[in-house]
């Protein structure tokens, strides 16, 4: 037992920075107590390789590794002690925790504004919409401006791009690029590129995402589209919980990564028509509550005249429900 402090001395100890913990969130599996080599091995080769993915595992998951739940609870709870993670954390971390987090600009200021500065670290961004709204244009944009220096709204980072449905444009990355004053080869490079063939082949690219965010300077990581595929591979009512199981794991994934790297996690998801609505909107994210409650912030694009777009959050804590207007041009999205 650590001897009891006076008030001052506790005042200022607080818990380390995240940064702190993040240095040592680095530390490979077999410096934690009880992991001995031939476990250590075993659990590098299904991915978790340092104390920090361990920490943000989930007992079942490390339990299919190593045989044993209760071990596996024990090893996990050891990362995230180690971490100065435990389950309980005073509301001054999470505020620390919040002032933290960074934003990525979108470019447009009226998008900005919507979102408070831009699209966070830290959190998973939905980007809903109908067939042409905007989403993948947005991703682009994203993957372009998280490149660009703070006082330019970006985090001089790179960025991931997951594409399930093959519309990944690099021409377009070259056109945003030139036009926020970029080297168009450069921001291509500093974007890695995966098409991904299926849900499970998707669910295999996140987990590669992991390895890649934690060996360069990775700020965003694109999904575009997460549903596609699970919608395509599980359909009609038959197939709709092991769907959403999937899907579920997938998110809580997307969001591991997104709360143990700090990076900005954006994905896009389609909307359906119900045909069951008479009042209100008729169309409704697909994905279902898997989504709802996955995704951090949710953000809904939708057509106006021409190539203007009209973008609004829902279900935010903390966002009141505003709408932002913006264009689509060649420059990319602009005011
Ligand atoms: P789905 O993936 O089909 O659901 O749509 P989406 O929401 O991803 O739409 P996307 O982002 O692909 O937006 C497509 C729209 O962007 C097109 O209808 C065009 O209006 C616009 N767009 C795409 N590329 C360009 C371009 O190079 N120049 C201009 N001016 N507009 C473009
Ligand atoms: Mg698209």
């Amino acid at each position: 037992m650590p001897r009891p402090k006076k008030k001052e001395e506790a005042e200022v100890e607080v818990v380390e920075t995240p940064d702190q913990a993040a240095g040592k969130g680095d530390l490979d599996v077999e410096e934690l107590e009880g992991i001995g080599k031939v476990t250590g091995q075993k659990l590098k080769e299904r991915g978790y390789y340092t104390v920090r993915d361990l920490a943000f595992a989930s007992a079942k998951e490390i339990a299919d590794i190593i045989g044993s739940e209760e071990r596996a609870e024990q090893i996990i709870e050891a990362a995230r002690s180690m971490l100065g993670l435990s389950n309980f954390i005073t509301a001054l971390e999470v505020y620390k925790k919040r002032v933290n987090i960074k934003r990525i600009s979108t470019g447009v200021r009226s998008l900005d504004e919507l979102l408070n500065g831009g699209v966070e670290t830290g959190a998973v961004t939905e980007v809903a919409g109908e067939f042409g709204a905007g989403k993948t244009q947005f991703c682009h944009q994203l993957a372009v401006m998280v490149q660009l220096p703070e006082d330019k709204g970006g985090l001089s980072a790179k960025a991931i791009y997951i594409d399930t449905e093959n519309t990944f444009r690099p021409e377009r990355i070259t056109q945003m690029a030139r036009a926020r004053g970029l080297d168009p080869d450069q921001a291509l490079k500093n974007i890695y590129y995966a098409r991904a063939y299926s849900s499970d082949h998707q669910m295999i690219l996140a987990e590669q995402a992991r390895q890649i965010i934690k060996q360069d300077n990775i700020k965003l990581l694109v999904v575009d589209s997460i549903v596609a595929h699970f919608r395509a591979e599980f359909p009609g009512r038959e197939n709709l919980a092991e769907r959403q199981q999937k899907l579920n794991k997938h998110i809580a994934d997307l969001l591991k990564i997104a709360d143990a790297y700090d990076v900005a996690v954006v994905v896009t998801n389609q909307v359906m028509a119900q045909p069951d609505v008479f009042f209100g909107n008729p169309l409704k994210p697909a994905g279902g509550n898997v989504l709802a409650h996955g995704a951090t912030y949710r953000i809904w694009l939708r057509k106006s005249k021409e190539n203007i777009r009209i973008a609004k959050i829902f279900d935010s804590p903390y966002h009141p429900e505003r709408e932002a207007t913006f264009k689509i041009t060649e420059e990319g999205l602009t005011d």
